[in-house]
């Protein structure tokens, strides 16, 4: 048996599969981001260790535990897990979506290097900016750093002892050569730290460590490998099998990501694309990022006082958008606008606007934002045949027809069942356990696949059209 962890922006989930890949247990347990401020989003690295004991603790009333054999992590990227030399943590985690560190950001992106070495523009949520950040506004505790460690690799430290990172996720620091898969002395050097600040460099599906023995006997669990596991969205991908050109996914999760896969290195900074390692091998990815998906659509739901499944399942069948419009930017931008300024706007309301109109405006305008990334994707040359959707959000049909049409792609939907970051996790335990190689990521069995509107297509179109021109009208008024 193997489980898969994988630490999500509102909760830790945990997944047991068999040698088959059959699920056998799962379990979760809820996790908050604090927002102090605006443009801040932060949790405190202690919730993750409750989180993954209460998630243990439940697989392990499910399965017997002493037949595992690997375990893979999971989990947010980006985050800054500061570490003094006790391994003690010295601030809450600076998360994926928080933009307090666009400036620090701007002046890291116009050293030449990051771009060269990285192959992404240095965007606000990534890891180096936001030491940036500390160094300049807490210097006493940047002074204590000793590691920084992604937010799964401090699951790892507690469950193996041992500071280690993979490659999927070290390509969303800003310090990593992600075409020769190393970290940059040079560019750590521009943020005043060096190779002694971060993990050893592990690929996804190989050996990280062994669970330690004092702490796997509280569940039963005996000699088990730690695998190197993925940034959620790499690991997402192998859990689907996006492992080859032309397949991609669409994940309506808290951000939203249209992701595709490549073989080779084909970075293109500008388009505001992030081209990441994969957690495989000799592999990488291309991907979209959009920092509010179904973000925004709960974000709505709370204002409108309902559930977000029940404003959504309301809705009926797919209809030409309205001319309300929703931009999605709660908390800014990155694929394509790097704008950490830009905030979410609803516009062209009028007397006959009312709340099922709102939620599909909400709808629509992260379909809009799906549709810029997808422009940006495939503006760099990368191939998109069809899509598999995953996360939360594909529970409505209206949304998962909207992005079908938007980008004329038929979307397969995966049988009832996880096949998200905590499957692609267990995977790659499964991986580094046995080593099997990629034949052990195969794609889930389809339960139905949406196909586009053609007659809906122009109407989206022109909706996007629109779309487009809002930001242009409001981006300096921010
Ligand atoms: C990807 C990104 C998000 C987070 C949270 O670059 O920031 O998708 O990984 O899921």
């Amino acid at each position: 048996m193997y489980i898969g962890l994988d630490l999500g922006t509102s909760g830790l989930k945990g997944i047991v599969i068999d040698d088959a890949q059959v699920v056998l247990a799962e379990a979760t347990a809820p996790l908050t981001v604090q927002r102090p401020h605006d443009g801040w989003s932060e949790q405190r690295p202690a919730d993750w260790i409750t989180a993954a004991e209460a998630v243990l603790d439940s697989l392990a009333t499910q399965v017997d535990m002493s037949a595992v054999r690997g375990i893979g992590l999971s989990g947010h990227m980006h985050g800054a897990t500061l570490l003094g030399a006790d391994d003690a943590v010295l601030r809450p985690c600076i998360l994926w979506n928080d933009t307090r560190s666009a400036a620090e950001a701007a002046e890291l992106d116009a050293n030449p290097y990051f771009r060269r070495l990285t192959g992404n523009i240095v965007f606000p949520g990534f890891t180096a900016p936001k030491l940036a950040w500390v160094r300049y506004n807490e210097p006493d505790t940047f002074k204590k750093v000793a590691k920084v460690l992604l937010p799964k690799d401090y699951l790892r430290l507690w469950l193996t002892g041992e500071h280690v990172a993979e490659m999927s996720d070290a390509a969303g620091t800003s310090w990593l050569d992600v075409g020769t898969r190393d970290w940059s002395d040079e560019l750590l050097s521009a943020t005043g730290l060096t190779r002694d600040h971060m993990p050893r460099l592990v690929e996804g599906s190989a050996v990280s460590g062994k669970v330690r023995a004092a702490l796997g006997g509280r569940w039963g669990l005996g000699d088990v490998v730690v695998a190197g596991g993925g940034g959620d969205n790499a690991a997402s991908a192998v859990g689907v099998g996006i492992v080859k050109p032309g397949q991609a996914f669409v994940s309506l999760g808290t951000s939203g990501v249209l992701f595709a896969a490549s073989s080779n290195y084909q970075p293109d900074a500008a388009s505001a694309v992030h081209t990441f390692c994969h957690a495989l091998p000799d592999t990488w990815h291309q991907m979209g990022v959009i920092l509010a998906a179904a973000d925004a659509l709960n974000w709505w739901a709370g204002v409108a006082g309902e559930d977000a499944a029940t404003l959504t399942g309301s809705l009926g069948a797919l209809q030409a958008p309205s001319r309300t419009l929703f931009l999605p930017y709660l908390g800014g931008e990155r694929t394509p606008h790097n704008d950490a300024k830009i905030r979410g706007q609803f516009l062209h309301l009028d007397h006959a606007t009312d709340r099922t109109a709102m939620t599909r405006a909400v709808l629509e305008g992260v379909t809009h934002a799906f549709r810029d990334s997808f422009d940006a994707l495939t503006g760099t040359g990368t191939r998109i045949d069809r899509l598999i959707g995953v996360g939360g959000g594909t529970k409505s049909d209206y949304w998962v027809q909207a992005i079908a049409t938007s980008l004329g792609l038929p979307v397969d939907l995966p049988v009832a069942g996880d096949f998200g970051g905590a499957f692609g996790a267990a995977r790659l335990g499964l991986m580094a356990a046995t080593g099997a190689g990629v034949e052990a990521c195969g794609t889930p069995p389809i339960a139905r696949t949406v196909e586009p509107i053609a007659a809906l297509r122009d109407d989206f179109d022109a909706a996007h059209a629109r779309y487009r021109a809002g930001y242009a009208a409001l981006r300096g008024l921010a």
